[in-house]
């Protein structure tokens, strides 16, 4: 059989891969989407993606002889389940792996926001620090702070066990009751209201759906404490970016630490600019250890659907249990 890597990837996958079919990895210097995607795929029984390819229905409808598409991620907002369900193809994601990766960079960019960091980074690289003096570079502490989750999944529950070691307490909102975690962290389900008006930081972990897009607006920013924090480690769309440039401008909330964008790779002219705003470029899971084992994980999806044995990390399987 015959598949397709989208990209270049860590090579434990790809040798997982190459001991089983005929693997292409794609060379390309721009990600594959559209027509050319369609055109890549052609004769591929599968494909191990990434998160930039955008599986769109379109595309979805032209293809013939994928069987699985195995996506190195969590997320999989890349590609149209409903398409992909329709035509009989598996969809796979890599849950679990990048937890803990992911969890440590969001309380990277919660410290690194709200103690100035990255400001006191350039200070010294730029030879602008005059000496110790008791007003100079004032920041935020998180001890006994409150901190408001808002997805509640692995990643929100990683984020919110190292917030036990700062004191904190813990709000959060989720679709479903979270028990396990109210009794293990003492954490707090509230609405989403509540956890706007009470949190001193909000990080981010809710997938994007409809439902989530633009979740953070002008609304949710004005509702928020203007001493309050965000930080989205999730995927940019849940934040309009445009009312998050405004809201640091004006001062409605003190700062932003984002490893995601709405307009990925680009982020707005606008925060940019700003001194309250850490950045990172969507480096979430990019640690050498992670990013192993998620090309791992999505080979081994990739394999499993192909030799007829249910993935461990099936996304629709309302197509496994209708082929299978
Ligand atoms: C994920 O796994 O969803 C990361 O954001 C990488 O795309």
């Amino acid at each position: 059989m015959n598949v397709l890597v989208t990209w270049r990837i860590p090579d434990t996958g790809i040798r997982l891969l190459e001991e089983q079919f005929n693997v292409t990895v794609y060379q390309g210097n721009a990600p594959l989407n559209g027509s050319s995607l369609v055109q890549q795929l052609e004769g591929m029984d599968g494909v191990l993606a990434i998160f930039h390819n955008r599986f769109t229905r379109e595309v979805i409808e032209q293809l013939t002889t994928v069987k699985v598409i195995a996506n190195m991620a969590v997320g999989y907002d890349n590609i149209d389940v409903a398409a992909a369900t329709e035509k009989g193809i598996c969809v796979t994601n890599t849950p679990g792996v990048l937890t803990e990766a992911t969890a440590d960079l969001a309380w990277a960019l919660l410290l690194a926001v709200t103690r100035r960091v990255v400001e006191g980074d350039q200070v010294m690289r730029q030879d602008r620090f005059k000496g110790w003096d008791p007003l100079y570079m004032l920041g935020t502490e998180l001890y006994g702070k409150t901190i408001g989750i808002v997805g509640m999944g692995r990643i929100g529950t990683a984020v919110a066990r190292r917030s036990k070691g700062w004191d904190m307490t813990i709000l959060f909102t989720s679709r479903t009751p979270k028990p396990e975690v109210e009794t293990a962290l003492g954490a707090r389900r509230v609405d989403f209201t509540t956890l706007l008006q009470e949190a001193d930081i909000i990080s981010v972990h809710t997938p994007l759906t409809e439902e989530t897009y633009h979740l953070f607006d002008r609304k949710a920013f004005q509702t928020m404490r203007k001493t309050a924090y965000l930080i989205n480690t999730a995927r940019g769309p849940v934040v309009d970016e445009e009312a998050l440039v405004e809201a640091l401008k004006s001062g409605k909330i003190a700062g932003a630490g984002l490893d995601v964008f709405e307009r990925e790779p680009l982020a707005h002219p606008g925060l940019k600019v700003l001194p309250n705003v850490v950045m990172t470029p969507h480096i979430g899971s990019a640690t050498h250890e992670t990013r192993n084992r998620m090309a791992e994980m999505a080979a081994r999806n990739l394999i499993d659907c192909l030799q007829g044995k249910r993935p461990a990390a099936l996304v629709n399987p309302e197509v496994w249990n209708k082929t299978n």
